[in-house]
């Protein structure tokens, strides 16, 4: 009998960061925490086990049926979590008499979905979150959508290369309502439009239809889906409402922000989640060749909707896998790995502890240095170190030691400077 040794890779939809892969990843995870903190947001994390219950609070949503659940050995129903809003939820909840509101919390958490494997989607994510809660001004909206868009600047990414489109649910449900479709098929409708360009329209048809809508309402659904700007959505409404005056007022702020060439109002943005109320919002490549990079909106019934008092919240979702994807492909990938400060090799065994103490001297002085860990000859020592990943390089000869100097060879433009051994860092 023949035993073959298995072949283990990662399960299917799940990711291993190599170290190219997790530069690219520090690099996002940088760019999100440093926009969140120049925006007064505050860190915060969880489990990433929830109790399934609180992550089913809705039903109909396609997110729901991506859960990985189990059971653990008391048979409690726990699932990995495929989003953070609901945990966020959970936790202010959990202190909504101590904490101090408005509040502004961010996270990086990693989610899970049981996603159709396609690209952009994967079964394991990393999620940027930013919320705002306790705060009904549509300000929140437009502090959240310009910090996603600081950590788009910081990644190298410029106005012209993402448009945000932004609509509101509670814009479409009075279009809708004056359209003459009753509010009671609004969630069902929403649901529906927000299939609009992954599937056929005669598919979206036939799920209003099973949602108990005649075929004068599925027109008028229509009618409302195929509204071009937001001026023929105030024409169509024909009086002023909240819903119109508030996304009216978001992008005289957009502008104020300088977020105003970015922003493209886009009846079609529904969003899949069934917790938005208001204001919902979804970010792409200006080309249109990625999915999704970030997607969010106003929700007004979820905190109450897991046992809290009522209170308003708005925010988004930005994933790690449509950036980089759009980053590789405007070649913008090279140069996001921080690259090390030195590297120190030697010739002989006798030159060892030299090399180690200028090695200790310099991370001492805060630099990142990789020493030797044998001796080497030159050729094979600056073979190794070129390749891109450290800023200088240093190899200690005998010759050195006896003058008692270094040289510090700069990798990138080949030149060379001298120190003194005894003072390696020194000017
Ligand atoms: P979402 O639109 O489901 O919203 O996800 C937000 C972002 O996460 C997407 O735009 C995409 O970048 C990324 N993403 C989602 N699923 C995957 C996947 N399977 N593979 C790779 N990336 C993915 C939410 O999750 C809301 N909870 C966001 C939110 C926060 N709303 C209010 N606060």
């Amino acid at each position: 009998m023949t035993t073959e040794a298995a072949h283990f890779e990662a399960p299917r939809g799940m990711r291993d960061f190599y170290p190219a892969e997790m530069a690219v990843r520090n690099a996002i995870f940088d760019a999100w925490v440093r926009s969140a903190r120049a925006f007064g947001f505050a860190q915060y994390d969880a489990c990433v086990v929830e109790s399934l219950d609180l992550l089913k609070r809705k039903s109909g949503e396609e997110i729901v049926e991506q859960i990985y659940a189990f059971k653990d050995k008391s048979d409690r129903d726990l699932a990995l979590r495929p989003e953070m809003t609901p945990t966020l939820a959970r936790m202010i909840v959990g202190r909504q008499g101590q904490l101090a509101f408005p509040l502004k919390w961010f996270a990086v958490a990693q989610c899970f979905r049981y996603e159709r494997m396609s690209r952009g989607r994967k079964r394991e994510h990393y999620q940027w979150n930013l919320d705002v809660v306790g705060e009904a001004c549509i300000s929140a909206e437009v502090e959240v959508l310009a910090c996603a868009c600081h950590a788009l600047s910081l990644l190298g990414l410029n106005a012209g290369e993402v448009k945000i489109h932004l609509s509101s649910r509670a814009l479409l449900a009075d279009l809708l309502a004056k359209a003459g479709i009753l509010p009671a098929f609004h969630a069902a409708t929403f649901l529906a439009l927000d299939k609009r360009g992954k599937m056929e329209d005669a598919d979206i048809r036939r799920l209003l239809q099973e949602s108990g809508l005649d075929s004068a309402a599925i027109e008028a659904v229509f009618r409302v889906a195929g509204i071009q700007s937001l001026d023929q959505a105030a024409a169509m409404l024909g009086e002023q409402t909240p819903s119109l005056a508030t996304v009216q007022t978001l992008f005289r702020l957009a502008n104020e922000y300088d977020l105003g060439a970015m922003l493209v109002f886009d009846i079609g943005v529904v969003r899949g989640l069934g917790y938005y109320t208001g204001v919902v919002f979804e970010a792409f490549d200006a080309e249109r060749k990625f999915r999704a990079l970030f997607g969010g909106g106003r929700y007004d019934n979820l905190l109450g909707d897991v046992g809290g008092a009522p209170m308003t919240a708005v925010g988004l979702g930005f994933g790690d896998v449509v950036i980089a994807e759009l980053l590789a492909d405007k070649g913008r990938l090279t140069g996001l790995q921080a690259k090390l400060n030195c590297a120190v090799g030697y010739m002989e065994d006798i030159q060892q502890p030299v090399a180690r103490q200028l090695v200790r001297a310099l991370r001492r002085s805060g630099q990142s240095v990789d020493m030797a860990l044998h001796a080497e000859k030159p050729k094979q020592f600056f073979g190794r170190v070129g390749k891109g990943e450290f800023k200088k390089a240093i190899y200690v000869g005998p010759d050195d030691v006896a003058r008692g100097i270094v040289r510090i060879k700069n990798l990138d433009d080949r030149t060379e400077e001298e120190k003194s051994l005894s003072d390696p860092v020194g000017r």
